[in-house]
């Protein structure tokens, strides 16, 4: 046993449901079973940075088990490895690391929580090289993290986008319509596959197969051919044409992943309702598949791995991340899972299994 009397939390990144299940698990497991002490470092490493932090207790996670966003608030913003300031009118980065260090100290905490994406996991491996014990807890909602099968809020926001599908259809079969859903995800298209599957679409588009808008197109003529003048796409955001790139909707310069996609459904629907005759229309989901409750699923998910989380500081585990391996809790290095994303396998069974029953890829 780690000589571990009070941890500290944070959410760093994009948000994302369950986020305020695992700082309720985590604080529970702490008090509870370890009877140590616990504090929050408010809107992610800005907190940490500006020494700003609350107590974390039975009175102040109460009722948050079912509720979306995190208590905690977030930035997807500070790396204070690379933190921003201005002089004379320009933006210069200045390595700010050791404030967070020293206020960690301050605050009193022997260990720190850090829930987050790739960024947040990011500075959390560069705060453990620097001698900050530190274990991370996966977030996403795209369920493109490495090492671990499966992240809490995607299951949410499959069950968003399943429900957008279902009432898509029964606008798309009223107007004989062409109905495209573009979905996030990122560079992954974990969410599209899984909703288009579970939302009886005709074609599903991910970034990982990059498609030919003709096949789409033909698989929607076939269907209108068999009497079915109505269809439904699922397209994640990354998605890319044969020809073409993934379409961008900004830059935002101050994050660490600066490009935010967006925009591909529209280009499709335009595509299509050319090459089909059919009027097309474009629903672009975006942070609807964020907010919220989060599923009973993802409850669960992130209760084992805010528990798990305590129980590896405790053990003195540090510089690792929790992990889900089939449908045990483990854990693997921060150093081995920064940086590689887990994508789609275009020729695995998912894909194969979507195939067999008629969906279309664009391939
Ligand atoms: O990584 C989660 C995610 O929701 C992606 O699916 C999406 O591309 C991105 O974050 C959106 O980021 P923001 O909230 O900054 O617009």
């Amino acid at each position: 046993m780690a000589n571990i009397k009070k941890i500290a939390l944070l959410t760093g990144g994009g948000d994302c449901p369950g986020l305020n299940a695992v700082i309720r698990a985590a604080t529970r497991t702490a008090i509870v079973e370890y009877g140590i002490e616990v504090i929050g470092f408010l809107n992610g490493y800005r907190g940490l940075y500006n020494g700003n932090w609350i107590e974390l207790d039975a009175k102040t996670i109460s009722g948050i088990l079912p509720v979306g966003g995190t208590m905690l608030y977030s930035s997807n913003k500070d790396n204070l490895f690379k933190f921003p300031f201005e002089v004379d009118g320009e933006t210069v980065y200045r390595d700010v690391s050791d404030v967070g260090v020293e206020n960690l100290k301050r605050a009193g905490a022997d260990a720190l929580l850090i829930i987050g994406g790739d960024g947040t996991l990011t500075s959390g491996r560069d705060f453990w090289r620097k001698g900050v014990p530190v274990i991370g807890v996966p977030k996403t909602i795209d369920n493109d993290l490495s090492c671990t099968d499966s992240t809490f809020g995607f299951d949410t926001a499959v069950a968003v986008a399943t429900e957008a599908l279902d009432r898509l259809h029964t606008t798309a079969c009223s107007h004989h319509r062409i109905m495209v859903l573009e979905v996030m995800g990122r560079y992954a298209g974990w969410i599209a596959l899984h909703a288009g599957i579970a939302g009886g679409a005709d074609a599903i588009i991910i970034p990982e197969i990059p498609y030919d808008i003709e096949k789409v197109a033909s698989k929607i003529n076939e269907r209108k051919a068999n009497g079915k003048d109505f269809s439904i796409v699922v397209v994640s955001e990354g998605a890319k044409s044969i020809t073409g790139e993934m379409v961008v909707q900004k830059i935002v310069a101050d994050s660490p992943d600066p490009i935010r996609l967006g925009g591909v459904g529209n280009k499709i629907a335009d595509e299509l309702e050319k090459l089909c005759g059919n009027e097309a229309r474009a629903t672009i989901l975006g942070h609807l598949q964020r907010g919220g409750s989060p599923t009973a699923y993802d409850r669960v998910l992130s209760t084992r791995y805010g528990s798990y989380a305590v129980e590896l500081a405790m053990q003195g585990k540090f510089g690792n991340m929790v992990t889900l391996d089939g449908d045990t809790m483990s854990y693997d290095t921060l150093e081995n899972v920064i940086g590689k994303n887990k994508n789609v396998d275009p020729d695995g069974e998912l894909v194969r299994i979507a195939k067999n029953i008629g969906v279309c890829f664009g391939d």
